[in-house]
């Protein structure tokens, strides 16, 4: 069994949370307890492995280089383990892959659709709509009524004014039934999901995941605002034990070494509003001054070493031998 780091072409191994910035992966290698080689995401399609070896690789916020991952990583995938496995590469900066992985895995305790045309989301007002990519509560809008539907319809699943013009056009051409498929091909869409809200929210728990190690930043929502994400309302807390069983029996279900989990706790209980399984920012792990972790049939607080690479390392070996 051999393991392989893949960084990008020019060594970048995410995230550190700067996109100038990369994780020591030399470190990191040497912190790993098995034989590792460190190569580029670009040989590995050259490359031949043993169905036990293992690749752990890096996914980008870049969008490009992350749809060249989905095609490379599809491959290797079937030629031996990848680490993060590849559901978190598809659901990374992808809040429709996340909805239908959480329909699929039964985690999350939150309805919630995926759709590319506004007409056929399904869940009653008052409800959440986001683009599928985006951070910081860029592309989060509360939807209170038809008005503010169709506000987002408007901004984001309009045609151009030029093909609004050959619709006209093709409208006069066309038979009627020919016309409506042409018109559906040009309707305007775009991808984005639903969320059932949750309301009156306080604050947001964010928890990083690195094996059995739990670190939690708790973030207030913005005033005259729903959203907290992207706030920078921080503090370290020692999270609810309602949210710490939540996160880990969510982990669980991931089936990967680290995540990432933004979690609410409403009146009926814990709910996930987005995780992310790689290149999560490490903020929390920065700032936290503790973290937790489960053993003797209770949450144990220990100390946190605020080491990015010792933490990386410390999932893949417990994920490794755990496997
Ligand atoms: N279903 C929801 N109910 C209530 N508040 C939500 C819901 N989804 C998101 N929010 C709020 O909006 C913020 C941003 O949403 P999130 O899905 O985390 O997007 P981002 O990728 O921008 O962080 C969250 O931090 C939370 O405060
Ligand atoms: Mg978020």
């Amino acid at each position: 069994m051999k393991v392989y780091i893949a960084t990008l072409p020019n060594g970048f191994f995410g995230s550190t949370g700067c996109s100038w910035q990369s994780l020591n992966v030399s470190k990191l290698s040497k912190l790993l307890n098995y034989d590792t080689e460190i190569t580029t995401i670009n040989d590995l399609t050259r490359m031949n492995f043993n169905p036990d070896d293992i690749v752990i690789y890096t996914s980008s916020d870049e969008e490009n280089i992350r749809l060249y991952l989905r095609d490379v990583m599809y491959f290797v995938n079937k030629k031996c383990k990848i680490l993060p496995s590849y559901n978190m590469l598809l659901a990374h900066e992808n809040k429709g892959f996340q909805e239908l992985l959480r329909t699929e895995l039964d985690f999350g305790n939150l309805q919630g659709n995926y759709f590319f045309d506004i007409d056929d989301s399904t869940l009653s007002v008052p409800k959440v709509l986001k683009t599928i990519s985006g951070a910081e509560s860029s592309g989060v809008f509360l939807a209170k009524g038809k008005k503010d539907i169709s506000t987002i319809k408007s901004k984001y699943f309009e045609v151009s004014k030029k093909r609004k013009i050959i619709k006209l056009q093709r409208r006069f051409k066309l038979k009627g039934s020919e016309f409506s498929i042409y018109n559906y091909r040009h309707k305007g869409f775009n991808l984005f999901i639903e969320q059932e809200f949750i309301p009156n929210l306080l604050n947001v728990f964010k928890i990083l995941i690195f094996g059995d190690r739990y670190y939690c930043l708790k973030r207030d929502v913005r005033e005259k605002d729903f959203r907290a994400s992207g706030s920078g309302l921080c503090k370290s807390v020692k999270p609810p034990e309602e949210v710490l069983d939540f996160a880990k029996s969510i982990f669980d279900k991931l089936d990967n070494p680290y995540a990432s989990l933004d979690i609410v706790q409403s009146e009926d209980g814990c709910h996930l509003i987005e995780f992310q399984g790689t290149n999560f920012g490490p903020f929390t792990l920065f700032n936290s001054s503790s973290r937790y972790v489960y053993f003797n049939k209770k949450w144990n607080e220990e100390k946190n070493n605020k080491d990015l690479e010792e933490n990386f390392a410390y999932a893949l070996n417990t994920f490794l031998s755990n496997n």
